[in-house]
């Protein structure tokens, strides 16, 4: 059984994850707008993997009893200065997600549910690695300057993009 702490805290999360996916396919309208096609591509499937992460949790909260409740999502921004601008904004988004993350994994130590501790691992390796990816887009992108043929190339490399749902 979830205590009501934990239950209300997962809720909140699920909401933040369908954020960030309205968020990552608000900034894939503007890049397409922008025609950089491939980082339209790259940010459609980062909204696909945010609204696994939403499901993923959604399915834990129903699998431990809880209940789901879906709350409104904020509107994203949908308009930014450049694609450097867009990445800088994605890192220091991802940075208050791993945050979140965190302190929902020291309210679980401190309720002692080593079933959502567990479960929230997953989460914490996943910030990890995609504070890391975000990072190394951001320093190639200022390394070309987030222009010219070197902004061509890094655009027809996200194009390569494709979002498999890990296996479980
Ligand atoms: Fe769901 Fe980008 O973390």
């Amino acid at each position: 059984m979830l205590s009501k702490k934990i239950e209300k805290a997962l809720n909140n999360q699920i909401n933040a994850e369908f954020y960030s996916a309205y968020l990552y396919l608000s900034m894939s309208a503007y890049l397409q707008d922008i025609s950089l096609t491939g980082f339209a591509n790259w940010m459609r499937a980062q909204y696909e993997e945010e609204e696994f992460h939403a499901l993923k949790m959604y399915d834990y909260l129903l699998e431990r009893s809880g209940q789901v409740k879906l709350e409104t999502v904020k509107a994203p921004p949908y308009r930014w200065k450049n694609i450097i601008d867009v990445f800088e904004t994605v890192l220091k988004h991802e940075q208050e997600v791993t945050r979140s993350i965190n302190e929902l994994m020291t309210l679980a130590i401190k309720e002692h549910d080593h079933a959502t501790a567990n479960f929230l691992q997953w989460f914490v390796d996943e910030q990890v690695e995609e504070e890391s990816t975000v990072s190394d887009i951001l320093a190639q992108l200022k390394l070309v300057g987030g222009k010219g043929s070197g902004l061509f190339m890094l655009d027809r490399e996200a194009a390569q993009r494709k979002f498999t749902p890990p296996a479980e």
